[in-house]
């Protein structure tokens, strides 16, 4: 297999402790955008661990990405005040405008991505584009806010 030399310093940086694991995929995430395979089959080697154990952690934080990522997230809250006022046309025309991306842009701009209440109720329609906050948001404001975006 093939050695990610980025991810062998992050484990030899924490001395190969296996309990160094979410730091070392924290820091790869942040300096890679993502968590390659060559990246965990060198963070299990190095931590002595198993590729499971490793993927295991890999997939059950969703901070962490398999692939390289989309630039930007735009997480929107899925939960029920914000469904009551209206998160689910914000989620479809923001839906659709990445489907008319889809063939276009690789890897894609931004990425939609649901969340459970950011504790801005009161404003929802609420969502997070990257970390600015954005409320009473509608399609058109949340595509608005999108085409914004400067890569
Ligand atoms: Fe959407 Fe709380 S329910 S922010």
């Amino acid at each position: 297999t093939v050695d990610d030399p980025d991810a062998r310093a992050a484990c030899a940086h924490h001395s190969n402790h296996p309990d160094a694991l979410i730091e070392v995929l924290h820091w790869l995430q942040a300096s890679a955008g993502h968590i390659s395979d060559a990246a965990i089959a060198t963070i299990a080697d190095a931590l002595n661990l198993s590729r499971a154990e490793v993927l295991g952690v890999v997939s059950f934080y969703h901070d962490f990405r398999r692939q390289p990522g989309a630039r930007h997230t735009f997480k929107l809250c899925r939960a029920e005040a914000c469904q009551a006022a209206g998160a689910e046309a914000v989620a479809a025309a923001i839906e659709d405008q990445l489907e008319a991306l889809s063939t276009t842009d690789h890897p894609p701009e931004f990425e939609l991505k649901s969340v459970y209440c950011l504790g801005n109720c009161a404003l929802g329609p609420a969502a997070m584009l990257d970390e600015r906050p954005l409320g009473r948001l509608t399609a058109e404001r949340a595509l608005a806010a999108l085409t914004r975006l400067d890569s």
